[in-house]
């Protein structure tokens, strides 16, 4: 097992992928990492859509390429697309608060979880932001309505080098009281 913070470390977003299919086994992994991720009163808001036939990882790779950008998901191995599904929650908060209130916190605990794993693994990630919903629906078969939570396109990188991170210092972001 790695130490965390080395893992930490060397998840960074993957853009240059090598082409090469990441194995079933791997992806399975990954969404059990996200399965075991917390969640607002456990609700699990989320459903995942392992994307690993070469033809279609090639029609939802040019889905994440709105306006020209992120065409190194062409050589993408994998997606997985993170959805957003209804959060039941307890009772007495289901009064006070809409179903969704933590919803896109807990996906974002469900992406981390499934970068890290691929990381852990050796296999490389990029979240993807941009991309076009309604043809990943068309694609998917999923309904047009279909909240989505991310997409993450995955693979062997080419270039494994490490690049240091550039991130704001811990004493600008953190206050000991
Ligand atoms: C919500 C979200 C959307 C992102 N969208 C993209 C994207 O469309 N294309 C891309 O190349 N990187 C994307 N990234 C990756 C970020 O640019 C990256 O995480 C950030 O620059 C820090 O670098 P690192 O991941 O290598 O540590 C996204 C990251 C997040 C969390």
């Amino acid at each position: 097992m790695s130490d965390f913070l080395d893992l930490a470390a060397r998840r960074q977003s993957c853009r240059s992928f090598s082409g090469i299919r990441v194995e079933r086994e791997k992806l399975t992994k990954c969404v059990e990492a996200a399965r075991l991720a917390p969640s607002g009163c456990n609700g699990q808001p989320w459903s995942f859509v392992v994307v690993d036939d070469p033809q279609k990882v090639a029609e939802v790779a040019k889905c994440a390429q709105p306006l020209n950008i992120n065409a190194f998901t062409d050589k993408a191995g994998a997606f997985i697309i993170v959805l957003e599904e209804h959060a039941v929650l307890m009772p007495m908060l289901r009064k006070m608060l809409d179903s969704q209130t933590f919803a896109k916190g807990d996906i974002g605990g469900a992406v981390i979880s499934i970068c890290l794993e691929a990381a852990d693994l050796g296999v490389g990630s990029c979240i993807i932001g941009l991309y076009d919903r309604e043809t990943l629906c068309n694609i998917l078969g999923l309904p047009q309505e279909q909240r989505f939570g991310a997409l993450i396109a995955l693979g062997y990188a080419a270039d494994d080098a490490i690049r240091p991170k550039t991130r704001k210092g811990l004493s600008e972001i953190v206050k000991y009281v």
